[in-house]
């Protein structure tokens, strides 16, 4: 494929490492517990997972005294997994970084977590269990206190009367055995786990709220008709107060964009999302939700007496010094009012130009279209794709005392120092094309327009750009030659776009990967031809997201752009005129060095800033 352009570095123009890191974070740090994993990462086994308590049944299988003297390096040898020199090289290294011995061999390279924790569980006669097929049970996981599991890098899997499975990364821990015993007065049956199963299975502990939950009273709260008073009282008990702080607090340290609490049948689920994928945090009991969900519309300025019709509110804090807004929604849903926070953080919005994720030779190609001085400049891409975000980042970087700048936007999402913002507002007559109208009576250097959306709007911003003004705006279409088709199919005369328009920019987000855990592969060759990398030599190394403490098991931190930057250059103005298919004027765009979403995306892969799995979701999917 020739259209492709990559470049092999990453979006600060650094060339990216493509060498694997492996996480050393074995303790205690993160405060509070990551959420667990929901949205599916791709490519993950099939069968859902289910129960285990096997480890229950029969005689206890424990692991003989004299077994347990014997230290795990020995094992791994006796196991023929490693060999004695290879063991010694590992000893030595582990004096000097103290790290778990299981890890050291796995950096060095020596053997895979899997094989290790295998050959540990064939040697002693007792169970490896793949927690990824496990349903842990949060009344289980509680036997063990998180900080307790965090010390010793065990999990509690199953439990009776009598006994407790417990997942273990060294099942001849013999200090962490006596410590469980002790501290649950059952029988330890040990099963050995992964490491990284150990640290994803510990976003399965509520978020330091098992504490909150214990205390809250079982109230008669969740009953159907519970009098306004009543609930006004539940939900200003301490504990109530408390958990929705906690909420709110943990979302906004993990990063959340929104939160949900969402009435079901049994429980009461509390999802956060993160860089744009759900993922459950908690689920309370149901006697909680009425409290919880009144408590919220407290806080929100809502009318908690009212419970059958969708409300909306605000609520304003300060988190970690921050000014945080949440927009708060409900509606009524069959097992009750289902609450969505969005979380607007006034700081956090804004990216400058330069943290955008542009590609060196993109971010000049960006900058020589921003910095011209009239026409039109469009932005396109789904919702949610960063446009909003892009324009503000370009009208921070244009706006300076010397220049007026205004905008009309659906609506105002975040304030800028010296910009003139308006809001539409359609029921007073106040429309994108009737405020663009009385904005140009009002001097203006350069007018952002929310979005195009009908022919009247693309007219005056037409006329607007024609007559010395630099427009920005927004249109829905999937790639940036799109863009220009699209005016064209509006009902805009070809020449009038040719001469107006003078580039557009197209982009998608995708999910950065955690640089803390991100595992390096080599794809097969089917899937390089897939996307059009066969030729490419030396072979490429790929990343892909694994999940650790510092991603809170996500795999991924953070997001960044995709660019599809479209200068219209002379060539592209001709075939605007002579109405040349979107598909001609892309293949001009290229010929003239347009590095395509679908390229950029892949540069990202090369330089191991994202996996190829988030680049297929995001582009190539809906080609
Ligand atoms: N370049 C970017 N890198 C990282 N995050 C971004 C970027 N652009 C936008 N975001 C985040 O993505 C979310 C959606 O962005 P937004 O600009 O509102 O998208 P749109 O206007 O296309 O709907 C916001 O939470 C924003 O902070
Ligand atoms: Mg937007
Ligand atoms: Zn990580």
């Amino acid at each position: 494929m020739a259209e492709l352009n990559i470049t092999v570095r990453d979006h600060h123009g650094q060339a990216a490492s493509r060498r694997v890191e492996v996480d050393v974070a074995g303790g205690d740090s993160a405060p509070g517990a990551p959420p667990s994993r929901e949205a599916a990462p791709p490519s993950q086994d099939t069968a859902g997972p289910r129960r285990y308590t096997e480890g229950l049944r029969g005689q206890p299988r424990r692991v003989s005294p004299m077994r347990r003297r014997v230290p795990m390096g020995r094992i791994l040898v006796e196991a023929g997994l490693i060999s004695e020199a290879q063991l010694e090289r590992a000893l030595q290294q582990q004096k000097e970084t103290g790290e778990r011995l299981g890890r050291v061999i796995m950096s060095m390279g020596l053997a895979s977590q899997d094989d290790i924790a295998r050959a540990i569980a064939k040697q002693l006669g007792i169970d490896f269990v793949n927690l990824a097929d496990v349903l842990l049970d949060e009344q289980v996981l509680l036997r063990i206190p998180e900080h307790i599991a965090r010390r010793h890098h065990v999990i509690p899997i199953a439990a009776d009367d009598s006994s407790l499975v417990v997942g273990m990364e060294d099942p001849l821990d013999v200090v962490a055995l006596d410590d469980l015993r002790k501290l649950t007065g059952l029988e330890i049956r040990p099963v050995v786990i992964t490491p990284d199963a150990f640290q994803r299975a510990l976003s399965q502990y509520p978020v330091g709220v098992d504490q909150t939950l214990a205390e809250i009273r079982p109230a008669e709260a969740y009953e159907e008709e519970v009098a306004t008073e009543r609930l006004r009282a539940v939900a200003e008990d301490a504990p109530i107060v408390r958990l929705a702080n906690q909420v709110i607090v943990q979302a906004i340290r993990q990063g959340a964009s929104d939160i949900h609490v969402e009435p079901q049948e049994q429980r009461v689920r509390i999802r956060y999302r993160i860089d744009g994928a759900l993922y459950s945090v908690m689920t309370p009991p149901k006697h909680v939700q009425a409290a919880l969900v009144s408590r919220i519309k407290i806080m929100a300025g809502m009318n908690i007496a009212e419970r059958r019709v969708p409300q909306d509110g605000r609520i304003e804090m300060r988190v970690d010094n921050r000014d945080i807004d949440l927009r708060v929604s409900t509606i009524p849903t069959v097992w009750g009012e289902k609450v969505v926070m969005r979380i607007l953080d006034k700081q956090g919005a804004f990216v400058g130009i330069e943290k955008l994720g542009l590609l060196p030779e993109d971010h000049q190609r960006f900058e020589r279209i921003i910095t011209r001085p009239h026409g039109i400049i469009l932005l396109t891409g789904p919702t949610g794709s960063g446009k909003t975000t892009t324009l503000y980042a370009i009208l921070n970087r244009l706006n300076r005392v010397e220049v007026n700048i205004t905008t009309i936007e659906d609506p105002v999402e975040y304030q800028l120092p010296g910009i003139a913002q308006v809001q539409i507002n359609p029921k007073a007559g106040l429309t994108f094309a009737t405020g663009l109208r009385a904005f140009l009576r009002q001097d203006p250097d350069i007018i952002m327009v929310g979005e195009i959306r009908d022919e009247e709007t693309a007219r005056i911003a037409i006329h607007a750009s024609l007559t010395g003004h630099l427009v920005l705006s927004t249109l829905h279409t999937n790639d940036a030659p799109g863009a220009v088709t699209r005016l064209v199919d509006m009902g805009i005369e070809p020449f009038l776009v040719s001469s107006s328009v003078i580039g557009v920019i197209a982009q998608r987000l995708v999910r950065v990967l955690c640089q803390h855990c991100k595992q390096s592969y080599t794809p097969t060759p089917e899937m390089l031809k897939r996307v059009g990398l066969a030729d490419l030599t030396p072979v490429p190394t790929f990343c892909r997201a694994a999940g650790c403490e510092y991603c809170s098991n996500i795999g991924y931190r953070g997001r960044t752009g995709l660019f599809e930057i479209m200068p219209v250059d002379d060539t592209i103005k001709g075939l605007i005129v002579d109405r040349a298919p979107s598909g001609r004027i892309k293949e001009a765009a290229i010929a003239a060095g347009m590095r395509t979403l679908q390229a950029d995306g892949l540069s990202k892969v090369l330089n191991g800033v994202t996996s190829l799995e988030e680049v297929l979701r995001v582009v190539f999917v809906e080609e």
